[in-house]
């Protein structure tokens, strides 16, 4: 495993459409693991593959950063069937270093995709791991989620004094 250089703002590979992942292959696995370690490495709750300029159609996940590779979800090819309800909060993004912005997103998500052994998975998931799905989800389609994002950037730091009171 290694870590990969995760690729920030303004890097045009962060735009592009991601591809759909036929097969699973060594190549794939290695990037997979990369993946996760970069990660876990950067403190993220997730990481898509054009992150680390690999335009293909996968993401990892995992909301409890804090036991690193206890519960890794890996998806491949990821499809949102359903989603409902509704919060608001604030959101970063491991490709926007050091800045937090409010975004609503959905509060339940139905997905489907394939795990690393490219078997079928359903799953359900709600709040912030719903959140990290939509999130991950739009980097395969070029999407940040400031462009997504109700308010302005703020510097994630000020936003932690803000908290504080
Ligand atoms: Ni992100």
């Amino acid at each position: 495993m290694a870590l990969r250089q995760i690729r920030v703002d303004g890097d045009d590979i962060l735009r592009k459409k991601c591809k759909v992942v036929k097969e699973m292959n060594e190549r794939t696995e290695t990037l997979i693991d990369d993946m996760l370690e970069t990660m876990y490495d950067a403190q993220g709750v997730g990481l898509a593959a054009p992150q680390v300029g690999v335009l293909k159609r996968i993401v990892v996940i995992d909301v409890d950063y804090e036991n690193p590779y206890e519960n890794p979800y890996v998806m491949i090819n990821p499809v949102i069937l359903e989603s409902d309800g509704e919060q608001c909060g604030d959101e970063g993004c491991l490709s926007i270093p050091g800045k937090i912005a409010e975004v609503t997103r959905p509060n339940r998500v139905v997905v489907k995709y394939q795990d690393r052994e490219m078997k079928e998975v359903i799953l359900e998931a709600t709040e912030l791991f719903a959140r990290a799905i939509c999130h991950e989800l739009d980097h395969l389609e070029g999407i940040l989620y400031k462009d997504v994002a109700e308010g302005p950037l703020r510097d994630a730091d000020e936003a932690m004094y803000e908290d504080e009171e």
